[in-house]
């Protein structure tokens, strides 16, 4: 492997930090009061800036091909899930809970763009 190989997957790690972050956050409140955390902010711009470092082709071993389509979805998602974690915490604040849709939708879209990523080659 080159250097440049080697950095790439640490960039990778550092972006599976993001989702680590993210979706433990989420499971820990799906076993616990269902609200939305600080944390989850964390973890999805740990994701996001990991992700966009991602999504240019440096560092990839001879005659790997990109899927552009995969990493829109994926850039579209977490824009979705930003937005979602945005308006889940205004709610919570104006009226004391997040709305059970809501809170849904944050876990069932981190896994959906965890499941694209390794299951859409
Ligand atoms: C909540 C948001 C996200 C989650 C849960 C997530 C999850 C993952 C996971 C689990 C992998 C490892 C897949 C593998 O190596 O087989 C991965 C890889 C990757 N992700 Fe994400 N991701 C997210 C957002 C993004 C965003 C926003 C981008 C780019 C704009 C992105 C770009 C990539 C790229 C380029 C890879 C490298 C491997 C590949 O090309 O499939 N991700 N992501």
């Amino acid at each position: 492997m080159t250097g440049m190989e080697i950095l790439r997957h640490v960039v990778l790690l550092v972006h599976l930090v993001g989702f680590a972050v993210l979706f433990g956050a989420w499971v820990t409140q799906l076993f616990g009061q269902r609200r939305i955390m600080r944390l989850m902010d964390y973890g999805l711009l740990i994701a996001g800036l990991a992700g966009l470092a991602l999504a240019a082709p440096w560092g990839l071993a001879d005659g790997v091909e990109f899927n552009y389509v995969k990493i829109g979805v994926k850039l579209l998602v977490l824009l979705v899930i930003g937005a979602i974690l945005g308006m889940g915490s205004a709610r919570q604040r104006t009226q004391g809970a997040t709305p059970p849709a809501l809170f849904w939708s944050i876990g069932i879209l981190t896994l959906f763009n965890a499941g694209i990523a390794v299951i859409w080659r």
